[in-house]
């Protein structure tokens, strides 16, 4: 049993700041430590850093570590809502986590599917006409027009530009991990609007003023009771509605970094149109490769051991995210992008997870993986199939040292044109 090696430091916060995604794994290699070491940060708490396949097992382990109350109080504020699902705990957490699990049947992903192969494509003739297209924020209004669609709200067409925004915001707001973040007030704003505008439809619903159709977000969670038999406050009901689609909207990054794959891989393309398989492979691929969630915060629900290492009870502990899925021993070359790779992957709970890891049912694991996945794919498809266009000059680069991860330019393409 040794002593856990430590990133030196009363607060390392800026440090975590400036290496963003690599900060992990360059700490790991500093200090020679593979699995685990401690460090110093959010006003100098002590934290457990633990990578690797064993340690996102640990994580989700509900016996050994509690989730609730470890997520930054402003990212709660701004991302997620309070009282988001993504903040409860036990048996609170199953409950409504079946509530949205209830959503991702056979024929609501199947019309998600559909939804977005026929937004892409109606939008053909406008991107035609654009001089240039922005994939970052097309992509933000296009999903935004998806997910209200798929979770039954209303939603004018003269309001899409306005929630796209206000999405963007709020999701850009996990930027706030450390320190000042001056986007702050603007994501509580943004926020108070989306929840207004979607409080109100919980109510027209519940009134039998407005009918969204049965099996649509809205309509489940309007009419849903708890295990105790109680509606959702209205309020909490909005938010959690609300964490059915904001976050679809922010696939709008790996679609940007989906199609640099393509540009930087341009075989990949035609793997895409001729393999009906390769989508598949592929939207996981970038999932696996480029930076989103850099790691997940977690503490300690007992005394608990890792690798032979003691962890008090109440420790926090840091799950590495993106270097987890960029290790040798858990993805072989890590750093090509491979999507062959998930031709015969054993669907570990524990490798990839850029949406977290475990059960869905019973662990915080993404519940709109499967939707992510799905929209991926037929996105990918829509640009590698449907449609030609030209990529000029500009910054592709992906700053690993900047959280949240982006292509610098947005990725912007032009001459879209209509594969006939
Ligand atoms: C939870 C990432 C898309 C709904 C999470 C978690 C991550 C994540 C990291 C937390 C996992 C954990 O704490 O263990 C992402 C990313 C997405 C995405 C990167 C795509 C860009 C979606 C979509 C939905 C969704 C499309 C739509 C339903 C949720 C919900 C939770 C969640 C409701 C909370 C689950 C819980 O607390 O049990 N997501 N997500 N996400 N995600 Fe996603």
């Amino acid at each position: 049993m040794g002593t856990i090696k430590r990133d030196k430091g009363l607060d390392n916060t800026l440090k975590v700041m400036k290496q963003g995604y690599l900060y992990i794994t360059n700490q790991r290699k500093r200090l020679g430590s593979e699995n685990i070491f401690e460090t110093r940060a959010l006003g100098g708490k002590k934290i457990i850093v633990i990578s690797g396949k064993d340690a996102a097992e640990l994580f989700y382990d509900n016996d050994k570590i509690e989730r609730s109350g470890t997520l930054p109080k402003r990212v709660v504020n701004t991302l997620f809502g309070k009282g988001a699902i993504h903040t409860t705990t036990g048996k609170k957490h199953i409950d409504r986590k079946a509530l949205f699990m209830s959503l991702m049947t056979e024929g609501n992903l199947k019309h998600l599917r559909e939804l977005t192969r026929n937004h892409w494509y109606m939008n053909t003739q406008k991107m035609e006409q654009m001089d240039q297209i922005n994939i970052y924020r097309e992509s933000i209004v296009q999903l935004t027009k998806i997910g209200t669609k798929w979770a039954g709200v209303q939603a004018p067409e003269e309001k899409i530009e306005e929630i796209a925004t206000d999405m963007d915001v709020m999701i850009d707001s996990f930027k706030g991990l450390g320190g000042k973040f001056k986007g702050y007030k603007a994501s509580v704003d943004a926020r108070k609007r989306v929840e207004d505008w979607l409080e109100d439809q919980i109510i027209q619903t519940r009134k039998g003023k407005i009918f969204p159709p049965e099996g649509t977000a809205l309509y489940e969670f309007a009419h849903w009771e708890d295990y105790k038999g109680n509606p959702m406050d209205s309020r909490l009901c909005a938010i959690d509605l609300m964490n059915t689609f904001r976050p679809l909207i922010a696939i709008n990054r790996f679609v940007s970094f989906g199609l640099l794959a393509m540009h930087e891989h341009p075989i990949t393309r035609e793997k895409i149109k001729s393999d009906d398989d390769y989508a598949y492979m592929f939207s996981q691929e970038v999932r696996r490769f480029y930076p989103f969630v850099p790691f997940l915060p977690a503490k300690a629900k007992t005394d608990i051991q890792f690798e032979g290492h003691p962890i008090e009870k109440d420790t926090m502990i840091a799950l590495d995210i993106y270097g987890t899925m960029h290790r040798e021993d858990v993805f072989e070359n890590p750093d090509d992008f491979y999507p062959e790779r998930f031709k015969d992957w054993d669907g570990s709970p524990f490798d990839l997870i850029p949406q977290g890891g475990g059960d869905y049912y019973t662990n915080h694991r993404c519940a709109g993986e499967w939707m992510t996945i799905i929209i991926m794919e037929e996105t990918m498809k829509y640009f590698a199939e449907r449609v030609t266009y030209d990529v000029p000059e500009q910054d592709l680069t992906v700053d690993l040292n900047s959280i949240p991860g982006y292509v610098k330019s947005g990725f912007i393409i032009e001459n879209l044109r209509e594969v006939v």
